[in-house]
């Protein structure tokens, strides 16, 4: 299965951790490039210094190529610069199309994973010089960009662009990666599967509710959750806010029951209040089930808490089993 991304990216298997803000640190992105995957690390909307810090925090783990997660809804002109200057391999912008952040990014050398959830987002992506197209589908955790399955959304993108194509969304084990490989995709992005890793910076009640999550455990919000930046949909557990929300009339922000209800406190003392983003990190305290646990519909395979690399032994081993030896079924 060594495919052109592979090459291109210098990695034996094909398989990209997603990058998840408060979860994804430095010990699941290097895992995973020890691995033979290729890691990103959100870094964005975190000052310099502290992105300086995350990338120097992923090196001392791996000499791996991994990626900087970069949110385009956000000033990322600093994030970017300090990427370039700790001569990163490559950065992954998501939610938004900025020409300029393309154009910067390719000039000092680096590789550019574009997030897409359109044919027409990823030809523009192309056009803008994106190296790799990251294609979401709607059944993704976490912020939701576009409005289409990864089933639908693979195969579209794949007939649309000449570049490489990573499928997201959804897949969490050797099935799904197969059926992305089929569709067109080159590689796949990710998130939830990851979750249940032993890595995964997440709080146990978060990671318990992972385990015990069915496929119709989630649901996609518009604007449930103050995620601090406009029109930006997201998908996250079922739970009690969620459940009172729609029993009282799923009211808009502003109206919403409970609104300046302080639910817990961050390990750092900080209140966390009810409907605001926050992904339940170790060490926070109070009603851990009521805060914002995203996750994506692929949650019901997560079965067991494993260590990342065997996450990606699996998914690789299980995906080629099935594109290699399973029997006829037409
Ligand atoms: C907990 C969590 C946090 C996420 N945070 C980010 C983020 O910071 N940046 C980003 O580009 N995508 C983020 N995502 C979306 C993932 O990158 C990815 O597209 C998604 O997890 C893929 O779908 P899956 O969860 O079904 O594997 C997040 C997803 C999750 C589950």
């Amino acid at each position: 299965m060594p495919s052109a991304l592979c090459q291109f990216l210098d990695i034996e298997k094909p398989i990209l951790s997603a990058p998840m803000g408060g979860a994804a640190g430095p010990d699941l992105v290097a895992s995973v490039c020890n691995a033979g995957g290729y890691g990103v690390i959100p870094l964005w909307g975190k000052p310099v210094d502290q992105v300086v810090e995350g990338i120097a925090a992923v090196r001392a783990l791996t000499d791996r190529n991994f990626a900087v997660n970069l949110n385009l809804s956000f000033p990322y002109q600093d994030q970017l610069e300090a990427c370039i200057d700790a001569k990163i391999h490559a950065v992954s912008l998501f939610w938004g199309m900025e020409p300029s952040a393309f154009a910067t990014a390719k000039a000092a050398g680096l590789v550019v994973l574009a997030s897409v959830g359109s044919v027409a987002e990823a030809k523009a992506a192309e056009d803008a010089g994106a190296d790799v197209i990251v294609a979401q589908g709607w059944e993704a955790g976490g912020h939701v960009w576009g409005q289409v399955s990864t089933l639908a959304l693979i195969p579209a993108v794949a007939d649309a662009v000449k570049l490489p194509v990573v499928a997201a969304g959804g897949i969490a084990d050797g099935r799904g990666m197969a059926a992305a490989l089929l569709l067109g995709a080159e590689g796949v992005w990710v998130g939830t599967r990851f979750l249940g890793s032993t890595e995964a910076t997440i709080h146990d009640t978060y990671r318990q509710s992972i385990l015990d999550a069915s496929e119709t455990a989630t649901e996609w919000y518009y604007d449930l959750y103050d995620v601090d930046w406009p029109a930006a949909p997201h998908r996250a557990l079922k739970n009690s806010t969620s459940e009172h929300w729609h029993t009282t009339g799923s009211a808009s922000p502003g109206n919403r029951p409970g609104e300046q209800q302080v639910i817990g406190h961050r390990p750092d003392g900080r209140p966390i209040l009810r409907y605001q983003s926050y992904t339940p990190l170790p060490g926070t305290d109070g009603d851990v089930e009521a805060m914002s646990m995203w996750s994506g519909q692929g949650v019901a395979l997560v079965r067991q808490i494993m260590p990342a690399a065997e996450i990606v032994e699996e998914l690789y081993l299980d995906a080629k089993d099935h594109l290699q030896n399973r029997q006829a079924i037409l």
